[in-house]
């Protein structure tokens, strides 16, 4: 397969940056994305240039680091998947492909194709977690008796993998899908109802302030999402903030 890639280049945050173009052949439609990429590199590399810097670690979808615009879809154009489970054979021989880095003010450019995405690590540091009482006397978490059904909808919160798309996605570059996710898996279950008050308050003050956009119900961000997580968890979170003005001194 012969291709030409116009990919996103950025010296560092400070750079203007440009699209370059870039002719590629002999891409085999098995390669994933990220292998396309690889190859591209060590031509580049050959030839003495400087390689696309472009994020990835598990390639299996599991650790949401490859985060890539392609023909202006994250992740590319299939569904539920991340790009490096996207295969070539998506592609047509001849086909011009647009590869550009997340675009939000919340996940600065740090080189080419790769973005600062530590506001989401901020917002889960704000309230993202569960406190545990480790004194000797922890109870086994399976002692506690959970619903099925707030089982399943907390596990399938749990799935997202905070590789930010959502965000990319987003006109307002909103990351309430992120954040309800989060919230949602929580406050589903009941070690994490002690403190759903602050942590909501708390997550939602942190997307703020880090200059993350307004949620208005566009759905580009569900429909992007490659873990495919519901818009029912902005309700959930819409319900769980409400509640928690009402009660919170
Ligand atoms: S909600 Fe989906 S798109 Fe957003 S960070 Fe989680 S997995 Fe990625
Ligand atoms: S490299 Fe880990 S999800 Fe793609």
């Amino acid at each position: 397969m012969k291709l030409t890639l116009k990919i996103w280049r950025q010296s560092g945050p400070n750079d203007k940056g440009q699209i370059v173009t870039y002719p590629i052949d002999n891409i085999e439609g098995d390669m994933s994305f990220l292998d396309m990429m690889d190859v591209l590199n060590e031509e580049l590399i050959v030839k003495g240039e400087d390689p696309v810097a472009f994020d990835h670690d598990c390639r299996e979808g599991i650790c949401g680091m490859c985060s890539l615009f392609i023909n202006g879809e994250a992740h590319g154009p299939d569904r539920a998947i991340t790009t490096c489970q996207l295969h070539m054979r998506k592609f047509s021989d001849g086909e011009t492909i647009y590869i550009e880095p997340w675009r939000a003010k919340a996940f600065p450019v740090i080189k080419d194709l790769v973005v600062d995405r530590g506001a989401l690590d901020r917002v889960m540091a704000s309230g993202g977690f569960v406190s545990v009482n480790t004194s000797g006397n922890t109870v086994d978490a399976n002692a506690i008796p959970i619903s099925k059904i707030d089982a399943d909808k907390a596990f399938e919160a749990a799935t997202c993998i905070g590789c930010g798309a959502c965000v990319a996605s987003c006109v307002n570059a909103s990351a309430m899908l992120f954040v309800s996710a989060k919230v949602s898996q929580l406050a589903l279950l009941p070690q994490g109802k002690i403190e759903a008050t602050e942590r909501v308050l708390n997550m939602v003050r942190t997307m703020d302030e880090e200059g993350f956009g307004n949620c208005t119900n566009t759905g580009a961000c569900a429909v992007e999402c490659p873990k495919e997580i519901s818009l029912d968890n902005i309700a959930r979170m819409n319900r769980e903030y409400f509640k928690a003005m009402l009660t919170s001194e």
